[in-house]
């Protein structure tokens, strides 16, 4: 099967390397014809262009797209459905704001749109989820789906070490977004919760519907009272279908240290679902970087190599939290707005709720426009 390969960073790079190197006989059907690369200095063997055309009008079966950013990668792989070409991409944020379009596209050109590395890098999640729906119903899941906050929590946690130092190096060992915000402000687990509601429930919801906060301003004296309680820091996205709707967000989450999912260490995801037979299942392993990501990209080829057919009727959803409820550590320069519903005072401006709706203290943040406040659930 030949591969149109559009982009050749971190991740098309680890595309070329997995599928040049041969591993497997699946492997060896496929064959990298043809790469994008953003410039002439990147140029190194006859398979590359600067042109977009090089690739996509060629005479290849499927495009891979691992540019990452919105444009131009949605309009090339609109272009490749329209083509009639099945496609893959490891590009979270694109597919995820055009999750509907493509998903149509590919329906109507009678293509394939697979996308295994936009949630969980290297883990088979979206290769799970579809194999546990052949029985059962999904009824929720939860988890660490970002690798640099992980990693960022974990060194914190364990070696006492400055948030900034440690968003540097992982940013170094590749783990990180072009665009840290992404990372560190929760979008990018926003991103892959959205298409995992797609994937587990057949939910289709817009990414801003999601409420997403992230470890930006995460401090060591956060951490230090997690520790006092037994609870270890981690960035947890979840989301759950049931009579209710849809329940989905994002938000760091103070664990308790008996839960497996509080000692994922280092950069590593690890992923729950929790469906009607099956009940809990985790899923642990390598969620970014180069040659794990292509793992999953590979997987996808493969599988499209097999003649893997998805046929797929999303709904669209809106996300209802008013179920969800919590106790929540807010610390904030506006302690005040959240009087009503403080059970705790940690010490001036750091509060712990009372059990609560989450729909009524994300009223409550908005209302008081702390730009740098920091809240984190506190599991039961
Ligand atoms: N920046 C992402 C992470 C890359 O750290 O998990 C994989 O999606």
């Amino acid at each position: 099967m030949k591969i149109g390969l559009l982009g050749h960073g971190v991740v098309g790079g680890g595309v070329t390397a997995v599928i040049d190197a041969g591993a497997s006989e699946s492997v060896r059907n496929l064959e990298v014809t043809n790469i994008l690369v953003k410039d002439q200095s990147e140029v190194t063997d006859g398979r590359m262009s600067t042109n977009a055309d090089d690739v996509l009008n060629a005479d290849i079966d499927v495009v891979a797209e691992c540019m990452g950013g919105l444009e131009p990668a949605h309009s090339f792989v609109k272009r490749a459905l329209e083509a009639g070409h099945s496609a893959v991409t490891s590009n979270k944020k694109m597919l995820a704001n055009y999750f509907e379009e493509l998903m149509e596209t590919a329906e109507k050109n009678h293509a394939v749109l697979l996308y295994e590395a936009t949630a969980g890098g290297g883990i088979p999640w979206m290769a799970n989820l579809r194999q546990i729906r052949r029985i059962d119903r999904i009824l929720s899941f939860r988890g660490i789906f970002n690798g640099t906050t992980n990693y960022i929590l974990y060194h914190m946690d364990l070696e006492d070490r400055d948030f900034d130092e440690m968003l540097k190096e992982a940013q170094d060992l590749g783990y990180a977004e072009r665009d840290p915000s992404d990372d560190i402000d929760g979008f990018d687990v926003r991103y892959k919760v959205q298409i995992s509601c797609a994937s587990a429930f057949d939910q289709i919801v817009s990414p801003d519907d999601i409420p997403a906060f992230g470890i930006r301003f995460i401090s060591a004296k956060d951490i230090a009272w997690a520790k006092s309680r037994g609870r270890t820091a981690k960035l947890i996205g979840r989301a759950a279908m049931n009579e209710k709707g849809l329940q989905a967000y994002v938000m760091p989450v103070f664990l308790n240290n008996s839960d497996y999912l509080s000692r994922i260490p280092s950069n590593l995801n690890g992923i729950e679902s929790v469906s009607v037979t099956l009940g809990p299942a985790g899923f642990i392993g390598q969620g970014a970087g180069s040659l794990p990501t292509a793992h999953a990209v590979v997987q996808d080829l493969i599988s499209i190599s097999e003649g893997i057919e998805e046929h797929r009727h999303f709904e669209k959803s809106a996300v209802a939290n008013g179920e969800v409820n919590g106790v929540y550590y807010i610390r904030t320069a506006c302690p005040e707005a959240f009087t009503d519903i403080t059970d705790e005072v940690i010490c001036e401006g750091t509060l712990i709720t009372r059990k609560t709706g989450l729909n009524a203290v994300l009223e409550k943040i908005a209302q008081c426009g702390d730009e740098k406040l920091f809240i984190a659930e506190v599991a039961e």
